[in-house]
This record gives structure tokens, sequence and C-alpha cells, in this order.
């Protein structure tokens, strides 16, 4: 059998694209955040993670390029080799500080940070216990672990406490969930979580991509409930609210130190530009300087919020600016995005297996920089197309 075989019968996208309901890899000509280009058509954003709308910051555009001019365009290296800047350092320091932790690793995405963390913390005879909705670089954190995976339903407390019960007493134990779902817009119910934890003896990692910058303040999800000291790993991204590109893991000063000499996703991968390192300081001083942003993110949110409830739309549980509208099949899902496209609204349509095939959704997530007038041209079409395809009256 020829390997490629798979290739040559995968038809799904194809045929989608054929029927002009294809909603994946389209090419941005121009953004300005909040309104993008697309086909020479201007439409708005309500797709994109760029919760605090730094990524057009001046402030954060003038880092990036200062830092290109002084350290060129790339490290060309690991950070094990030659890859590190003493800039590397220097945003390390100022992470740990802000998610109050003893230090900090950073690494050239958050799916690496996720891969390296996990899979050279759960060693053999080890066991790591993930969240059934946890982000595809956790799973693929834990299957590259050598140590075993078990999932427990989503955010159900007695499950996990019943998987943790059956683990053999001998094992390390590593429990790692989303603070924020990045479908569900839900949180991590931590407070109840770390009794089970504990009782358990396991250690709990938080993947906080879709927190920082938006919870406790930009502080994350561990900030917003006041149990940072139980959370024992804290995982960050900088390709949301931090506008740019890299990720980080934050927690005790030894495990980060063994974090750094065994994570195999950071050893044999080149290290972050220059140009992005220092976009995230920039970001990270705008975030603890101006708390404005952080504020006038959840005004716009809950704007919006109001506006869908008023509408109809089931939203699931989501409590964030991750606000899903469930549409249920995948057809009409992708005939949803796309009369909110051609009425000039980009959403993310979110189709199994990403999500259950009859909880096919339209992702929505709000930015520090829409304005009201946007949000209310977001509720206007997001209106139309709901009572055209009869998801409200
Ligand atoms: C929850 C979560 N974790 C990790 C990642 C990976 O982050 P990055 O984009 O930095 O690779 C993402 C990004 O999609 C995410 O949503």
């Amino acid at each position: 059998m020829d390997i490629f075989q798979k290739c040559a019968e995968y038809m799904d996208a194809r045929m989608a694209q054929a029927a002009g309901l294809y909603p994946y890899f389209l090419p941005l000509e121009d953004t300005e955040g909040t309104e993008v280009t697309i086909g020479g058509r201007r439409v708005l954003m309500i797709g994109s993670n760029n919760y605090l709308g730094l990524t057009t910051d001046p402030r954060v555009r003038q880092a990036a390029i200062e830092a290109t001019k002084r350290y060129g365009t790339s490290c060309t290296g690991s950070r094990f080799l030659n890859g590190t800047l003493a800039l590397h350092q220097e945003l390390e320091r100022r992470l740990a500080a802000f998610v109050n932790k003893q230090a900090a690793l950073v690494f050239s995405t958050g799916f690496q940070v996720n891969l390296g963390v996990i899979s050279c913390l759960v060693g053999r005879g080890d066991v790591v216990v993930a969240d059934k909705d946890d982000h595809a670089s956790i799973v693929d954190g834990c299957i590259l672990a050598l140590g075993e995976m078990r999932r427990f339903n989503h955010n159900e407390l007695t499950h996990l406490d019943r998987v943790l019960a059956g683990i053999d007493e001998k094992a390390g134990r590593l429990v790692v969930v989303d603070g924020v779902y990045s479908m569900g817009g839900d949180l991590a119910p931590l407070p109840e979580m770390l009794p089970i934890i504990k009782k358990h003896g396991a250690r709990l990692m938080v993947d906080d991509a879709h927190s920082l910058g938006v919870m406790g303040g930009g502080r994350g999800t561990a900030a917003h409930f006041g149990v940072t000291d139980q959370v024992d790993l804290i995982m960050g991204t900088f390709s949301k609210s931090f506008a740019s590109l890299g990720g980080f893991i934050a927690g005790d000063e030894e495990v980060v130190h063994y974090i750094q000499h065994h994570a195999r996703s950071l050893i044999f991968s080149a290290s972050m530009p220059a140009s992005n390192v220092a976009s995230v300081l920039a970001a990270l001083e705008i975030m603890e300087t101006e708390p404005e942003h952080v504020e006038r993110l959840w005004v716009v949110t809950e704007r919006m919020r109001a506006g869908l409830i008023r509408l109809g739309f089931n939203m699931g549980p989501s409590v964030t600016p991750i606000i899903p509208i469930i549409v249920g099949q995948r057809d009409t899902t992708l005939l949803a995005w796309k009369m909110c496209f051609e009425k000039g609204l980009y959403t993310n349509a979110v189709i199994s297996p990403a999500v259950p095939p009859d909880q096919c959704l339209l992702r929505t997530s709000y930015m520090a920089t829409h304005t009201d007038e946007q949000i209310d041209r977001a509720l206007n079409i997001l209106g139309e197309v709901g009572r055209e395809l009869g998801l409200i009256h």
C-alpha cells in the first residue's frame, strides 16, 4: 500500500472548497486588529485571540523594530547552545514576577511548551491526567511522554477524583488543565479541583494561554481564583494577549531548572527571535502599568454577551471573552460562517473533531480595541444570520 494513498483519498476539504464553504487558511491581505482585509473585502474580526489588541500598539511595534535593528532577525540556534540572549533572561525574570512564581522559562511557541514540559516531567511509571477538553498541544505532550495518559470528563470533579484514585500509589502524577477552555470559554474550577488533586498527592499544571491578559487583572486563572501558591506550574503563550509568538512555563526554581535541561522542544529548537521577545516585554509593560486594557476587554465582552443573550443564542457555559455560538450540525455551521462572512463578519467555524459532531459552533472572541459600534454591528449581523437559519426567533 502506498503511504500517500490517504492523501489522494482525502476529499473533505476539497469538497467544502468546491461548495464555497471552506473557512480555513484564508489569507489576510491586511489587518488592523479589529478589522481585516480578505479577498479585497474589509471585514470585522471577531475570531482572533488578540484579546488586548496590542499587536497594533505603536509601542509594541516599535519594540520589535528596535530589537531587530539591534540583534538581527534570528537567533539561529537553540536556547541551550547559542540562542540565549540577555533579553530572553530579562523576559523570564519579568514573567516569573508577573505570575508570582520563582522562575520562568521561555520557549519558541506555546505548543512546544506543552510538548516539552509534559513529556520531560511524566517519565516511565508516572501518570498524566488531562481534562477531555484540554488543548491539542497538551494531548500531544501526554502522548509524547513515556508515562501513561488518563483523561477525565470536562470539568467533572467526581470523575477526576475517581481517575486519580485509580492510579498506582508509587506513580508520580500530574494533572493538566486549561485555565480558560479555548472553545467553550469556560474556566477550570481550580478552587474545587485543588483539594482533590492534593488529596491524591498530584501536581497541577494550568495552561493559561487564554487567561493571561484576560483573567485575574491579566495575571491568569490562578490569580483570578487567588490560588497561585497552590498551582505548581503555569503555562502561557505569547500568541494571544502578548501580541507575539512564543510561550513559557513558570513554577518553582528547581522544577524550571529540570525542565530547562530536559525539555527536548526547548533544547533542540531555535529560540525566539529578539523582535518577538521585545514585543512581549513591551506588551507586558503595558499590561502591568495600564489596567484599562483588561478592563475595556471585559466591557466589550459583557456588551456582546448581553446582546447575544437578548438575541437568544446558545452560548454554552462561556464566562470569558471567548463566546461560542452553538449552531449544531456541521453543514449549518459552515453556512452560518459563510453568511456572516458575506455580511462582513469574520468568525471561526469549529467542527468535529474539535467539538462533538452535533455541537459545531462559531467561535467568537473579543478585543479591548473593539468599539461599541463594531460590537453592535457584529450583533446585527449575527442576529440576521441566526434568524435566517432559524437558530433564533
Ligand atoms: C490552550 C492553548 N494552549 C496552547 C496553545 C499553543 O500556543 P502557541 O500558539 O503559542 O503555539 C494554544 C494556541 O492555540 C492554546 O489555545
